[in-house]
C-alpha cells in the first residue's frame, strides 16, 4: 500500500492552544520507523498551511466560532486530500482538531459514489449552530457531512451532502448533547456507545459495522478521535471523557478494519502536544496507525 500523509494543523475548531502541534508530535513520535517496518511505501505531503488566528471571531448571526477561517482551511485541505487520492495513495491524515473532518471527508468523497464513514470517538460531532452549546466547529463536522449546517461549511467542493446517515456509524460515544441526541435520532445514525463496546464487545461491534457498511458504500473513511481512548492512555488531547475505550480493544479494532480491506482513508485527530505527558498521546497514535495499516504482535 502507498501511503501518502498529511497534516492538517488546524486549531481554531476548539478553544485550547496546541492541537496545531499533533501532526508534528505524531511524526516524532516514530510514525516513519513504523511505516519503514511495515516495508510500506509512503509520501509526506507535509502539512496544509493554516492561519490559526490568535483572537478569535464569533459570526453574530449563526454565534460559530471562526466560521470563513475554518470554510477556508478546509477547502485547502479537502483538495490536498483529493490531490493524494488522485495520486493513487491512501491518505493518512494527522489532526488536528476534528473540524478538519469537514474538508478531508470532502476530498476523499470526490472520488466515491457512496462513502462510508466510521466515527470512532467519545463525541458525535453532530451538533449544529442551533444545538451546539459552546460554537466550537470541532464539534459539528460529523453533522456537516451530512449536509446539517453553515453553508460556508457544507459547500465544501459542492457536492452536499457528502454522506449518508445509514453509511455512517459512531463508535465510542459516551458524551452527547440533548441537541445532538435528537439529531442523532431524527437521521436514524447508528451508534455504538461506550456501553455497547463494554456490552457487546469490540470485535462484534466492528464485524457488524463492516457487514453493514461494506453492503451500501464503495468505501470507508476512519475518522478516529483519540478522545475514543479513556484519557488514562491518551492524556493529551483537548476534551477528554472518563470510561472510554481501552488501547487493547482499539488496537484490535483497527486490525480487523485492516483485516477487512474495506478502509480507504483515515484520519487520527485531536493530538494535542500541550496538553500531554511526554508525548504519550502521539506515541500511542502512532501505534495505533500500525494496527491500521497492518502490524502485528507475532
Ligand atoms: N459536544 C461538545 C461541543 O460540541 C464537545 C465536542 C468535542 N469534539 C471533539 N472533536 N473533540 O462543543
Ligand atoms: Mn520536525
Ligand atoms: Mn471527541
Ligand atoms: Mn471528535
Amino acid at each position: 500500500k502507498n501511503v501518502g500523509i498529511l497534516g492538517v494543523p488546524i486549531t481554531i475548531g476548539q478553544p485550547n492552544k496546541g492541537v496545531d502541534l499533533g501532526p508534528d508530535a505524531i511524526r516524532h513520535a516514530g510514525l516513519y520507523t513504523v511505516l519503514q517496518n511495515l516495508k510500506a511505501v509512503y509520501q509526506d505531503y507535509g502539512n496544509v498551511q493554516i492561519e490559526n488566528k490568535e483572537s478569535q471571531t464569533t459570526d453574530h448571526v449563526s454565534n460559530l466560532k471562526n466560521l470563513d477561517e475554518i470554510a477556508s482551511a478546509n477547502e485547502l485541505a479537502a483538495n490536498k486530500v483529493s490531490e493524494i487520492i488522485e495520486d493513487g495513495q491512501f491518505p493518512l491524515i494527522l489532526g488536528g482538531d476534528h473540524s478538519m473532518a469537514i474538508g478531508t471527508i470532502a476530498g476523499v468523497q470526490k472520488h466515491y459514489n457512496n462513502l462510508g464513514v466510521i466515527w470512532y470517538d467519545a463525541h458525535a460531532d453532530f451538533n449544529t449552530e442551533e444545538t451546539s452549546p459552546s460554537g466550537n466547529i470541532h464539534g459539528m463536522s460529523l453533522a456537516v457531512n451530512l449536509g446539517m449546517g453553515h453553508e460556508k461549511l457544507t459547500s465544501i467542493l459542492q457536492n452536499n451532502p457528502k454522506i449518508k446517515p445509514e453509511n455512517v456509524i459512531i463508535i465510542g460515544a459516551r458524551s452527547i448533547d440533548s441537541g445532538e441526541r435528537e439529531l442523532i435520532k431524527e437521521k436514524g445514525i447508528k451508534v455504538y456507545t461506550a456501553h455497547e463496546v463494554e456490552q457487546q464487545g469490540i470485535e462484534s461491534i466492528i464485524k457488524e459495522t463492516l457487514n453493514d457498511l461494506s453492503t451500501r458504500t464503495d468505501g470507508i473513511h476512519l475518522s478516529f478521535d483519540v478522545d475514543s481512548l479513556d484519557p488514562i492512555y491518551v492524556p493529551g488531547t483537548g476534551t477528554p471523557v472518563e470510561g472510554g475505550l481501552s488501547i487493547r480493544e482499539s488496537h484490535y479494532a483497527l486490525r480487523l478494519l485492516n483485516e477487512s480491506e474495506k478502509i480507504v482513508s483515515a484520519e487520527f485527530v485531536e493530538v494535542n502536544p500541550l496538553l500531554d505527558v511526554k508525548n504519550q498521546t502521539a506515541e500511542r497514535t502512532v501505534e495505533l496507525i500500525g494496527s491500521l495499516l497492518g502490524e502485528r504482535y507475532i
